[in-house]
């Protein structure tokens, strides 16, 4: 998977790039992750990339010229599947559209700032915009770095343990169960008896047993 980021702030990405799994996806060549600073397609002198909204209102909007040739200039060389747009306002991400992301080739995510962009570019160049959770970030790139991170677990080969990410909270419905490691006591808190026990089959019981418990006090929207 090709993913092309359009910031104006590249740098932002850097901790969050270079570590952990999208760090090892990179060097797996399992996603290639390409930053792109849309201050680099601003013909203003002063390389802005802002501008008054007309009617007033308040707040600055991302020009229409610079993301315009930002994309242009990426869909020459190569098709994209989707051009994503980060807004609070676009479709909420869940897992599932996590999952169907995942099997695309070619993305461009474009990082909203200031007020939200012109929107003759939502019309013309956008393709789908998501939404981390309803509520209001100061830009794009944390929504951008959520989704990117949230869709590169799923590309085979990138997880060392291929079923780990199917054994995730949410992927069948349920939230994870509880889990524990060592020390089987700690001060006096024990793992349940039935972990222990060596039987596979009672244990897979339990732990289905104790997802439902958990979606249901936790998320009783997912049951039905
Ligand atoms: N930009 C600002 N807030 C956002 C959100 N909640 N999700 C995605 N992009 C955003």
């Amino acid at each position: 998977m090709r993913i092309d980021i359009i910031t104006i702030f590249p740098q932002m990405f850097d901790g969050i790039f270079n570590n952990s799994i999208i760090s090892r996806a990179v060097d797996k060549g399992k996603v290639e992750i390409q930053l792109h600073n849309l201050r680099d397609f601003s013909d203003d002198k002063h390389k802005r990339v802002d501008d008054y909204p007309f009617s007033g209102g308040g707040g600055m909007l991302m020009k229409i010229e610079p993301i315009a040739k930002c994309i242009d200039f990426l869909k020459a060389h190569r098709n994209y599947d989707e051009i994503f747009y980060t807004s609070p306002d676009g479709e909420l991400l869940d897992q599932q559209l996590i999952n169907s992301y995942s099997t695309l080739g070619n993305i461009i995510i474009l990082c909203g700032h200031y007020k939200g962009i012109d929107e003759r570019i939502r019309q013309h160049y956008i393709t789908k915009e998501f939404s981390i959770g309803n509520y209001v970030l100061s830009g794009g790139e944390l929504a951008a770095a959520v989704f990117v991170d949230a869709v590169a677990r799923l590309i085979p080969g990138v997880l060392g343990d291929e079923m780990s990410a199917l054994s995730d909270s949410f992927q069948d419905g349920l939230v994870a169960p509880p889990a524990y490691t060592r020390p089987v006591d700690f001060n006096g808190w024990k793992v349940p008896e039935i972990l222990l026990s060596g039987n596979d089959k009672l244990i897979a019981e339990w732990k289905l047993e104790q997802s439902k418990l958990r979606t249901k006090e936790r998320r009783p929207e997912m049951e039905d």
